[in-house]
């Protein structure tokens, strides 16, 4: 039995922004990360800068201004702000004479990263936030320019009980209860074998399960691969022959009691493209079925009870809760990052 451990944000990490396509050329969308509120735009030229979302004049949200030239002007009184320094380069109520140097004058602005179709972002621990990154945001296996399915829904929890509910193997015959997926009364052994990967865990390939009426659909003989990464990422690779279907599963903090979660699809099978309107319907059905339980636990956490991680099912939730105390471990002390993950195992009946 462990219990859980108080809620914190992990820094010094990569958190994700959205997709490639939703931030369009020479526009901007405000995002809240782990507290922060930022800014995210596309230059013209096409690459993504990020900066804080309050304006240092009177704190309005340059999200909702535009950007003119290499510089994002805020909404409110005109000030212009350099998209890669963050150096306020003009303040417009300024007459010839007022002296004022407005450079002096600056908004944090972030690291970001642009790969396999998605927006990253560093959120560092120094105080704005831009130290320069240990490590690199995980490289998909796979991507493409379009996701087939991309929902998002806000869960009202903190990011921990967010992160163990979607590395939570037994929830599923109870809270997913439908037809098309998996009843209580059709629960088995499971047997899955897990491997320390990077800053997580992977569950090797393994077909996926065979009591999954929805899997069935796919045809051929499929391999599932899982990965687990810390903050919250978590990828389902799907492979028939040479085709991929991966399933992304993202849940970023917002603040302490509020978390996204987003679900993505890329593929290159024609069966789920054509099916993609059904998967829809279902991931949304699922997410749903989540939000809605995680609502529902914060009936019981109100009252700050202790709580239980208990032997295979649970082991998942030990593993996340270790390697986040490792990572701020070894971050404080400057050392390497020691995976806390052996080999093994794991057995339980969903
Ligand atoms: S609040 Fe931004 S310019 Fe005044
Ligand atoms: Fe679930």
């Amino acid at each position: 039995m462990t219990e859980i451990h108080e809620n914190n944000f992990l820094f010094n990490t990569w958190y994700f922004i959205g997709t490639s396509k939703e931030i369009k050329l020479g526009k901007m969308k405000r995002k809240v990360i782990a507290d922060q509120p930022l800014v995210v735009g596309r230059r013209k030229n096409g690459s993504i800068f990020i900066m804080r979302d309050i304006c240092p004049h009177r704190a309005a949200p340059l999200s909702e201004g535009c950007i003119i030239g290499n510089t994002v002007e805020c909404p409110y009184h005109g000030w212009r702000f350099d998209v890669d320094s963050g150096v306020c380069k003009l303040i417009p109520s300024l007459t010839e004479d007022q002296k004022f140097n407005s450079e002096r004058i600056s908004v944090p602005t972030y690291i970001t990263k642009e790969q396999d179709n998605l927006i990253w972002v560093y959120l560092a621990n120094d105080n704005n936030f831009t130290n320069k990154p240990y490590i690199q945001p995980y490289n998909l296996p796979f991507s493409t320019k379009n996701a087939i399915i991309d929902y998002s829904c806000v869960l009202e929890c903190n990011i921990d009980h967010a992160v163990i509910g979607l590395i939570d193997p037994a929830h599923g015959p109870y809270v997913h209860k439908q037809w098309w997926w998996r009843s209580p009364k059709k629960i088995h052994d499971k047997v899955k074998h897990f491997e320390p990967f990077l800053f997580g865990f992977t569950m090797k390939p393994h077909p996926p399960s065979s009591n999954s009426f929805a899997y069935k659909l796919l045809g051929g003989k499929p391999l599932t691969e899982i990965v687990f990464q810390i903050p919250g990422f978590r990828t389902e690779e799907i492979k028939i022959g040479k085709k991929t279907l991966l399933s992304i599963t993202i849940v970023t903090p917002i603040s302490e009691s509020k978390t996204e979660i987003r679900q993505i699809f890329f593929t290159d099978l024609n069966i789920i493209k054509i099916l993609s309107p059904l998967l829809k319907i279902f991931t949304r059905k699922f997410i749903h079925q989540d939000a809605n339980i995680i609502k529902l636990q914060q009936l019981g956490l109100a009252y700050n009870p202790k709580m239980m991680l208990i032997d295979d099912a649970n082991t998942q939730a030990k593993w996340y809760y270790a390697i986040k105390k490792e990572w701020n471990d070894c971050i404080k002390k400057g050392r390497e990052f020691q995976n806390p993950v052996k080999a093994t195992t794991l057995k339980w009946r969903t």
